[in-house]
Order: C-alpha cells, then structure tokens, then sequence
C-alpha cells in the first residue's frame, strides 16, 4: 500500500485525522454562502401558480448502443420538481441537452426517447415538441392547458445554445413567464438555456438544484470526519482539479480507476499498456506533497487486476503494481486493495465518490467497483456519489438507495469540489426572483 500522507497509518486509519474543517478550499466559502442565498431564490419562494414555467433540466442520459435510456437517474431525480409544479397549475415546458451533438440535428440524440419515459414516470402525456425555439413551438407552447407538459427538442442542435447567443436566449425565455433551473449537472456550462435565459425571466432554483448546492455546500464546508474522497476513472487530466482541490479537504484521498496507471509510472513502475499522462507525472508529485502538507492520506492501488485486452473473454491476472506485464491492461483494482479500500472507508463518516475503479461495464473487471459502492453504502454518515458511471454503477450493483445523496452531476460535481462558480448558479444569483 502507498502511503503518501505518512501521518495517517494504516492501523490507525483515517479516524485519527486532524482535520478541523478549519481551511479553507479556495472559494468555497463565496460558494456557501451562494447556497445561503440560493434558499431565498427557490422554487416554493415564488408564486408559480398558474404560470407557464420553463424548467432547465439534465436529461443527458446514458444511452444504450440502440439509443434507449440506459439509466434513468437523471429523469426521476426531476420529478419532485415538476410535481411541484404540476401542484400548483403551471403550464410545464421543459429543455435539456442530450449528448454533443455539435450545433446540428442528430436523430440518435433526439428527446423523444426521455419524453415517453417521463410520461410513464408520471402517468401523464408529455409531448416531445421537434425543436426548441421558432415560431411552431411558440404556437405549441401558447395553446397548451394548465397541467399539461412538454420537452422541447435537445437545445444543443442549435450552436447558439453553447455559444450562449442572447437571442437565442431570449427566444427561449419568450415560452415562458418564470425559468426553474434543475439542471445542477449542467450549472458549469455558461450555455444560453443555463446562463442565458436568466436575464430575460424571474429566475429560481428547482428543488434538485436546491438539494445538490446543500449537500456539496455541507460536505465542502462541515464534513463530519474523518471524511473520504474517492476518485476514479480513465484520466488523470480530467480529475487533476478535484484531487488537487479536495486533498486540501479530506482525511483520505483514494484514487482507483485507469487514471492510476500514471500514478503508478510516478512511483517508477511500469503501467503496461495503459495510457499514462506523462506531462501530469510532475503534478502527481505536487499532489503528493499537498497530502503531506495538509495531513490527508494519499491510497493507491498496491494490486490491480490487468487484462490482455479490455473486453469479454479477456485473458486475466492480478498482479501487485510494481509487476504489470508489457503488452496488458489495468482493468480494475486488485482484491487485496479492494479490501483495504474498503476498510478504510468503513471508518468514515462522509464520503464522496467520483469515477469507477475500473471498466466495471465488464463483468470480470467489476468486482472493485462493486466492492466500493457496498463500503460507501455501509458508512453510517453522509456519502455523496457523481458521474454517470458512478450512478450507472451503484444502481447497477443495487447500493443506491444506501446512499445519502447521488448528485446527477458528473462535471458539475467535479467543479463544486475544485472549487469552481457555476454559471448556472450565477446566474441566479443575479437574476430577479
Ligand atoms: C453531464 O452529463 O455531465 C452534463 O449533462 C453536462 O454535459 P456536457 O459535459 O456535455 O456539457
């Protein structure tokens, strides 16, 4: 096992951190104080009744290789939004992205798909409308009834809704009278329908936005201790933030996934044929000295299980990581670090979990993964999980009503723990209510 906060020890395990919450993750205390205010800018603080009301969610949903729903998270986490407002008579309209389908129309990511699943959800028509602004689905929107609900066609056909065009904006707002962002997994993009439409209407958080600023404002803020980071994943690039963020935060950093490949070249050893981040190796230095200087225990993998080729029926071992053979794969983390993961988890009392340890889509290279979502589930305290995988996984292995809170954002999660603003919840702030 490596150890890289040296005064964290095995034996002792996390509960002998020294943490006091007392630091200070650049911008987080602006970013609570942002939650604080965020509770005067709700939902239920404005009159909704009988208005049409344009609600931004996150419907970017896993798809399967036909192009169905492959997991309906995101969909269901809406729900006590739009009954809030199906409650009050509103007349709901509601908009999201649905994969990068790079400012033009791409059947396969078309929202028909989300809009018949929301109907079963709520034993109620929800008419997928063809497109997202102009004159048809102004008219569309104009005649429907109190009670009754459409999803516009995916915002990102148009290229205006990520270079945040103000007319496109607008036309957007025009269908509405009050805009309800619920779309936290899409608060970190400065897009026309999160960052935009706020200019044009009395904007208000939805109930899920509400929920996930509270969660990540408290375990940012006042974790109880000791607290646990674990993250996961292919790339270091795409998570370097966070770690080097969060280790500022928490008693335990543990990092699993194809990303420890350059973990592990930064020790000396060889990753076989994984992908390492060779211009990263020196900031996984950096990392190493912040864990030491903020007291936080650094864990890494001390056995991964490797493969010939990252597919079904693959050749397997597991091997300790100073003996990955030339030519395989880091497919999943090793059982011996999968216990010990485990048990230092269980000494926890929050947790937040970020990116799979390994391709766990893969039967044989699930079991850390899994392992993982059953001693995060097992902590008696608050445990946040994010990033479709993530969810897909949890839900997959059947721990996901054991968990406290399961964010619908991947990215946008990654930047409340980076210490980043959101747009989205900027533009909120800024916004009449
Ligand atoms: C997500 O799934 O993380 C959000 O919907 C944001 O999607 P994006 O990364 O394509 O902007």
């Amino acid at each position: 096992m490596h150890w890289f906060g040296m005064r964290l020890q095995s034996t002792a395990g996390p509960g002998t951190g020294t943490k006091t919450g007392a630091r200070t993750l650049p911008g987080v205390r602006e970013k609570i104080q942002a939650v604080v205010r965020m509770r005067k800018r709700s939902i239920d603080d404005i009159d909704v009744s009988g208005k049409r009301v344009l609600v931004r969610t996150d419907y970017n949903v896993p798809q399967d290789e036909e192009g169905g729903i492959a997991d309906d998270t995101k969909v269901r986490a809406t729900l006590p939004t739009i009954q809030y407002l199906l409650g009050k008579d509103a007349t709901i309209v509601l908009c999201s992205h649905l994969g990068r389908p790079g400012g033009k129309v791409v059947d396969r990511l078309r929202m028909a798909p989300v809009a018949e699943r929301l109907s079963e959800m709520l034993g109620r028509p929800v008419a997928a409308l063809r497109d997202s602004i102009g004159p048809e689905v102004e008219r569309a929107v104009s005649g429907m009834q109190k009670g009754e609900i459409v999803l516009l066609e995916n915002l990102r056909f148009h290229p205006e809704e990520k270079a945040n065009e103000p007319a496109f904006a607008e036309a957007l707002a025009r269908l509405a009278d009050v805009y309800v962002n619920d779309a936290f997994g899409t608060c970190h993009r400065a897009h026309a329908s999160v960052a935009g439409v706020p200019r044009y209407l009395p904007a208000v958080a939805g109930l899920l936005l509400r929920r996930e600023l509270e969660t990540f404002g408290k375990i940012l803020e006042d974790p109880e201790r000791p607290f646990a980071a674990v993250i996961g994943g292919a790339k270091v690039s795409d998570k370097f933030s966070v770690l080097r963020s969060i280790v500022t935060r928490v008693d335990l950093l543990i990092v699993g996934g194809g990303m420890t490949a350059t973990f592990i070249a930064s020790l000396g050893y060889g990753a076989g044929a994984s992908r390492i981040e060779a211009e990263l190796l020196d900031a996984v230095g950096q990392l190493k000295a912040e864990a030491e200087r903020t007291d936080a225990a650094l864990l890494l993998p001390e056995d991964v299980l490797v493969a010939d080729r990252l597919d079904e029926g693959a050749k397997i071992r597991v091997v300790p990581i100073s003996g990955i053979p030339e030519g395989w794969l880091i497919a999943d983390i090793g059982p011996k670090t999968a216990e010990t993961f485990s048990r230092e988890l269980s000494r926890c009392r929050t947790a937040v979990w970020n990116g799979p340890m390994g391709v766990f889509e893969i039967p044989d290279f699930s079991g850390g993964t899994r392992r993982i979502a059953e001693a995060i589930a097992g902590i008696e305290g608050i445990t946040v999980i994010g990033g479709g995988s993530t969810i897909e996984a949890v839900a997959e292995f059947g721990f996901a009503d054991q968990i406290s809170h399961i964010s619908t954002g991947g990215g946008a999660a990654l930047a409340m723990l980076s210490g980043e603003r959101l747009p989205g919840v900027e533009a909120l702030e800024d916004a009449e209510g």
